[in-house]
């Protein structure tokens, strides 16, 4: 197994990405800060890269209502629901304003080859 080498808040692996990992797109499908709604195995997660370049896998649906996070803002290292202003912490999934007061899921993230893998069955 090859060392990895982290250069962003996701792990850039160079082996082949299994074990539960779903090739989502392309780093270059993303903005250069904003998010992309994907679906993984079922689940709608927001691929999103943050003002640092990192980029975080999030469940896609605000805590607070089933409305799309990845049409929000993302500023730092979080992203704004736009429905009533709720911002969540892109490493953690907590709600760092009201009024969601739930924490979203964080999932995984793994770079190989300028592809971006999820796992939706991992912890973060
Ligand atoms: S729906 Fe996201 S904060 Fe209300």
């Amino acid at each position: 197994m090859t060392e990895a080498t982290a250069v962003t808040e996701a792990t850039v692996v160079t082996e082949d990405v299994t074990d539960g990992y779903v090739r989502v797109c392309s780093v270059e499908d993303l903005p250069t800060v904003g998010a992309v709604k994907v679906d993984v195995e079922g689940k709608a997660v927001a691929v999103v890269r943050d003002s640092a370049g990192d980029i975080h896998a999030i469940d896609d649906t605000c805590s607070h209502a089933n409305v799309s996070l990845s049409e929000g803002d993302v500023e730092d290292s979080a992203i704004e629901c736009w429905l009533h202003g709720s911002r969540f912490d892109l490493r953690t999934g907590e709600p760092t304003s009201m009024p969601a007061i739930t924490p979203i899921a964080v999932y995984p993230v793994k770079i190989n080859g300028g592809d971006v893998f999820v796992s939706v069955t991992k912890e973060n």
